[in-house]
């Protein structure tokens, strides 16, 4: 988080944001919707579910290869679309974004791309807090190549033991790859200390922007991150689209990652010759209108007082963690300073899904279960928790919803 970020001026209407949300005015279960699961996928504005249907009313086509008006304008929308997400991260040009699936995709390009040049013995630094997407693609060359994951331990407030972090690196590290938010604890790592600590070891380093960017301006290149990664869906955009951002110096240099149209240069019978980035990395047909909402929702997003919107989160995550911590039997899981708005807790003799079942009969969204992040689970010796998670339509009556629906979860349960 920069620091002109954390003195801008701050001013919001929660309220007004979420009449932008259709969805949040129905009900469950009788009861009118509490939505706190929005580090699993947020919810969309107006202006997207408008924006994408407007698109297919006025103008489809497919991208690139057309010469007619309509796979024109297509195109345009949709490389506009890449321009606005550049924006957003501040990349310092637009062909440094490659359009993927969402942040999983993202990830296994990576590793698809790196890991062709990887040999036996060769290390990847990646810490106990990273969700499955940001682990599995790396067990990935460590079955099929021998390469061998180094593991950063956590602090017990969930934050990275710096020292675990420096002493991972040897003469073989090849790649640091990281989370910038954790999806559990909502623990923001120090990322400015990971990258300089990476680059001082001339290693190159991949962080996880999950959840960071939905939640606070994230800038590469002040971070100087050789790749960033993140998913559409959680920032109030549609799912199947996400993007890998990577410095133009090493994407000139990644391996593709799937064969097929729109990512050649020429084919023939004995030879292929690839595009240049970013197209190289994005095989057939793209998600084309998705990245159009993406895009949508990212100008949403960037109209509002992104600082005002982090405190109003921070507030209400801070009122249910005040709450829960009244009762003994509640363990709030990472706790580090200065943590973003996600809360995960459990119950001691009652289980995550229970809790979770239970609350939902009174209108209440929250996570149960493992959060794809095992690693961290036992890190912490649950089996699951219950998580809540923050956007900027929640409000405090969300809050007031939540604590009412946890105490009679809590007495049901007991
Ligand atoms: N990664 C998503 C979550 O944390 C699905 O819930």
């Amino acid at each position: 988080m920069s620091a002109s970020f954390l003195q801008a001026p701050a001013s919001f209407d929660p309220y007004a944001i979420r009449a932008e949300f259709p969805v949040l005015a129905r009900q469950v279960n009788g009861f009118d919707l509490t939505y706190l699961d929005s580090a699993a996928s947020a919810q969309k504005p107006a202006c997207v579910i408008d924006g994408m249907a407007d698109q297919m009313r006025s103008a489809y086509a497919n991208v690139h290869r057309g010469l007619h008006t309509m796979a024109n304008e297509t195109t345009e929308a949709f490389e506009g679309a890449r321009k606005t997400l550049a924006g957003f991260l501040n990349a310092g040009q637009s062909d440094e974004i490659i359009f993927t699936s969402g942040t999983t995709e993202a990830i296994n390009l990576l590793a698809s791309g790196i890991g062709a040049d990887l040999h036996e013995g060769d290390e990847i630094i990646l810490s106990e807090m990273e969700h499955h997407s940001n682990i599995v693609p790396w067990h990935f060359l460590r079955e099929r190549k021998g390469v061998v994951l180094k593991w950063v331990a956590l602090h017990d407030d969930g934050q990275l033991d710096m020292q675990s972090y420096e002493a991972a690196f040897s003469a073989k590290t090849k790649l640091v790859t990281l989370s910038h938010m954790s999806n559990v604890t909502g623990v923001i790592t120090d990322a400015e200390a990971l990258v300089k600590i990476a680059h001082d070891h001339d290693v190159p380093i991949m962080l996880d922007g999950s959840q960071a960017a939905v939640h606070f301006p994230v800038d590469v290149q002040a971070l100087d991150a050789d790749y960033y990664a993140v998913t559409g869906h959680k920032l109030y955009g549609p799912t199947g689209i996400g993007a890998l951002y990577g410095k133009a110096e090493h994407l000139k240099n990644l391996r593709p990652y799937q064969g097929g149209g729109e990512m050649i240069e020429s084919v023939s019978k004995d030879k292929v010759l690839y595009g240049l980035p970013p197209h190289r990395f994005e095989a057939g047909t793209p998600p084309i209108l998705e990245a159009i909402g993406l895009g949508l929702a990212l100008n949403w997003m960037m109209d509002l007082d992104r600082l005002a919107v982090a405190e109003h989160e921070n507030a209400l995550a801070a009122r249910v963690v005040d709450a829960l911590t009244r009762y003994n039997d509640v363990r709030i899981i990472g706790d580090a300073p200065g943590k973003g708005a996600i809360v995960s807790f459990d119950v001691k003799g009652m289980h995550a899904h229970d809790l979770a079942q239970l609350m939902d009969r009174y209108g209440v969204a929250v996570r149960a279960g493992n959060h794809c992040a095992e690693p961290l689970i036992q890190r912490f010796e649950a089996t699951s928790t219950c998580r809540a998670s923050f956007a900027a339509y929640n409000t405090s009556e969300d809050v007031d919803r939540f604590i009412e629906a946890f105490d009679k979860a809590r007495e049901f349960l007991s």
